[in-house]
């Protein structure tokens, strides 16, 4: 039978070190669970291996959760999931999806990686990998590096041509001071993970079934030390979380970088893996852009601004601390600066949305204006109309809400409020003031504001003099 490799992912732990509830494999990291990180590598691996290969991810604490997202984030995979039922350690995860798929015994290697390991990718799977497959004579090789502070982690405790594995809780004051850690990345024969695993007990600290003890200094098994560990750094802490975040943010804006995306002060900015930029777009500093939003070329984004799920034409300026969510913008449209893009928000070529203005589920055609202190919402409002200062639609009553429709080019005076439902045709001049409570056809003019009474001598008997103290 050819070679062939099983690629198992564990996933089961509770995360405790996290103290939240969620389970940790879900924790988010610039946007994605941490899971999908290992999960896309472990694919990408499985593409370009040269033998055939298959992923599989063991679940357990809280199992409901991390099954449900697995079949929203990779339907249609060939993604098989196992089951541990109890948190017994990561021996005991491994041998859970033995149980649940045997047919992964019938793989030549098995390789394993630990959901809680975002950095790593395709080219460290093919590399260990490789460092067994060209070494027939090892049955494991487990990856490991060095890190100055390596409290936490399993410290590799070499002897003679031998290692095997300890871990913190476990480990001597002498062991523990041991800087070479291990990944919890490795790859074993099956043969081996076969002869070994069963016997694996659990009398240590922790009362677990250690996958390290697959590792032992009689065992034919090496221990490959990385120069760079930084792709097998493990989260078990919100620190780490931070960190591996941090890690993950700075890959993105380089890759981003290098798509001719211009950032001004780099570091101080936030944009989750999910987010594409093109090239000429300039990034001012403390901006996040989150989720599946899409930016064109040569967009500006100033200081402050908050950006989820929009997409974003060429040449728009979002002018400082603006937010926008679900919102499309049509190019060379510009926004802010201090405006609210609530979600549905549909913004045309050449439109203005000025300071201190909000707009929910509502559509501003080409070249509209609303471009001071306006409340719009559930609104049409048409090409090149302008809107003044201080507009509002008084589009809820309290149990419905309902809508404001407004034509092009049409003239909408300042503390101007339209109490929906309401329709304004093309051509329409509204005066300032108004409070517009019926429709208006297109061509007319509309006033709706009480007649002015002036009483000349008459403001002494409103105005107060202030008593003296
Ligand atoms: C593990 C290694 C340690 C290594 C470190 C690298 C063991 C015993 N220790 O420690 O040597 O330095 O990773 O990051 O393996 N899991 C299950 N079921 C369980 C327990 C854990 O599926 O019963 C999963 C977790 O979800 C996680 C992975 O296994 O993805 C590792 O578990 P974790 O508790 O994070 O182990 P560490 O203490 O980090
Ligand atoms: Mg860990």
């Amino acid at each position: 039978m050819s070679d062939s490799i099983g690629v198992i992912i564990l996933a089961a732990g509770k995360g405790t070190r996290m103290k939240v509830p969620t389970p940790k494999a879900l924790m988010p990291a610039l946007g994605k669970s941490l899971l999908d990180y290992v999960i896309e590598e472990g694919f990408l691996f499985a593409k370009q291996a040269k033998l055939p290969c298959e992923v599989g991810v063991v679940v357990g604490h809280l199992k409901e959760q991390l099954i449900e997202h697995l079949q929203i984030k990779f339907p249609n995979s060939p993604l098989k999931t196992a089951i541990q039922k109890e948190q017994n350690g990561t021996a005991d995860a491994l041998k859970a999806c033995f149980n649940d798929h045997p047919h992964f015994w019938d793989h030549t290697y098995t390789l394993v990686a630990c959901a809680d390991t975002p950095l790593i990718q395709e080219a460290d799977f093919s590399k260990l990998f490789l460092s067994l497959k060209n070494n027939p004579k090892l049955v494991g090789v487990a990856a490991s590096f060095h890190l100055h502070r390596p409290t936490g982690y399993g410290r590799i405790i070499r002897s003679g041509n031998g290692f095997h594995i300890v871990e913190e809780k476990d480990a001597t004051d002498e062991e523990r001071k041991v800087t070479e850690v291990n990944s919890g990345f490795y790859i074993l024969k099956t043969s081996h993970v076969k002869e070994v695993l069963s016997k694996i007990s659990n009398k240590n600290k922790s009362g677990e079934f250690y996958l390290t003890d697959m590792f032992q200094d009689n065992y034919a098994v090496e221990s490959i030390c990385f120069e760079d560990g930084t792709p097998f750094l493990g989260v078990n802490t919100m620190e780490q979380l931070a960190e591996v975040t941090g890690e993950l943010k700075g890959r993105h804006q380089q890759k981003l970088m290098v798509n001719g995306v211009r950032f001004l002060l780099p570091g101080t900015t936030y944009i989750e893996s999910s987010v594409e930029i093109a090239a000429g777009t300039v990034i001012y500093p403390n901006v996040t852009i989150l989720g599946k939003t899409k930016i064109a070329e040569n967009v500006v984004i100033e200081s402050g601004t908050f950006i989820k799920d929009s997409l974003i034409e060429s040449n728009v300026h979002i002018l400082a601390n603006s937010y926008i969510e679900e919102s499309q913008i049509a190019s060379s449209a510009s926004i802010g600066p201090m405006a609210r893009l609530r979600p549905g928000t549909e913004i045309g070529q050449k439109a203005k949305v000025g300071n201190f203005v909000e707009i929910k589920k509502s559509k501003l055609a080409a070249g509209a204006k609303v471009s001071h202190l306006s409340y719009v919402g559930d609104a049409e409002i048409g090409e090149n109309s302008n809107i003044g200062c201080g507009f509002i639609t008084c589009n809820y009553d309290g149990a419905n809400k309902h809508k404001t429709k407004i034509g092009s080019n049409t003239f909408v005076g300042s503390d101007t409020q339209m109490i929906a439902p309401v329709e304004i045709g093309d051509n329409v001049f509204i005066a300032a003031g108004s409070t517009i409570s019926k429709s208006v056809p297109s061509d007319a003019f509309a006033i709706a504001r009480a007649q002015q009474v002036t009483k000349e001598g008459m403001a002494k008997r409103f105005l107060k003099t202030k008593k003296s103290e």
